[in-house]
């Protein structure tokens, strides 16, 4: 009985009980999904909760995916370079902490496009954002060997911070992300620019481009971001926020269930 659950803070809308059931099921497994919208200063009882209840594992979202981290007896390695955990499995009544936030990009862009992954050391990649998604994303892309990474953050020092932990990557600034556009190859939107409810923004014009990239954004609400309507438009493939948010689950739901 696979006894599974979601922490966050506010997580009531989550769409992660109706993708771990459907992943229960298509594996003939019985198992529940629980969701726990708790407060910070609950986060130590509500862990022991669920080791005494016989939880597998759990999902952790904003805003505990840091604050996490003490509470937790071991990281894998992506959540240790990341000092982020997305997914804890609970062994023995040992928690162990992984992040499969990046995994569940890289296994989107391998479902959707897997011609274009096979040629990957060819390959140019526009990440946008350097916060703790831009660091998931990176750290796969570089794990994968992307052949060239570029990073754009409004923020420089936060893309060169980023640079500095994975040397492959290389910095270009904000005012030059359209002018090489027509360089890359696949663009990602790390940013939360185009979340609703400030879903009338997107975070680069792309209006008269020549080249046809993936355009892909890691956000999800709404499906359709103004980014994505507007390289749709342009006639640019298209990956969709959505199905970066299966495949981490997918990601998570095997590291509960392997070696069961
Ligand atoms: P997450 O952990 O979800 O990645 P985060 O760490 O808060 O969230 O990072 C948010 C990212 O969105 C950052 O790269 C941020 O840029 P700054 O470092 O300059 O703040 C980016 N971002 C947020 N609002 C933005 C905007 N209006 N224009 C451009 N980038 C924006």
């Amino acid at each position: 009985m696979y006894k599974l659950g979601l922490i966050g803070k506010s997580v009531e809308h989550s769409k992660s009980p109706a993708i771990h059931h459907k992943l229960l099921a298509e594996n003939g497994l019985a198992g529940e999904y629980h969701l726990f919208s708790i407060d910070e200063s609950i986060i130590s009882e509500t862990l022991e909760h669920l080791i005494t209840k016989g939880y597998k594992g759990f999902n952790v979202t904003v805003p505990y995916k840091e604050t996490i981290i003490p509470f937790l007896d071991a990281l894998e390695t992506s959540a240790e370079v990341m000092q982020s955990v997305n997914t804890v499995k609970i062994v023995n009544g040992r928690l162990i902490g992984y992040n499969t936030d990046g995994l569940g990009y890289i296994e989107s862009l391998k479902q959707d496009y897997p011609d274009w992954f096979k040629n990957r050391q060819e390959k140019t990649v526009l990440v946008l954002g350097a916060g703790g998604a831009a660091k998931g994303i990176t750290h796969q892309l570089v794990t994968h060997q992307l052949g060239r990474i570029l990073i754009a953050n409004r923020t420089q020092s936060k893309a060169s911070e980023l640079a500095s932990i994975f040397p492959e990557i290389e910095t270009i600034k904000w005012s030059q992300v359209a002018s090489v556009l027509s360089q890359v190859d696949l663009v990602i939107n790390t940013t939360i620019v185009g979340m609703a409810p400030n879903d009338h923004q997107s975070i680069i014009a792309l209006k008269g481009l020549e080249s046809n990239p993936i355009i892909s954004d890691i956000v999800y609400q709404p499906t359709w971001t103004k980014l994505l309507i507007e390289a749709h438009e342009e006639g640019c493939p298209l990956l969709f926020g959505e199905s970066m948010l299966y495949y981490q689950a997918v990601k998570a739901f095997e590291i509960w269930t392997m070696n069961e």
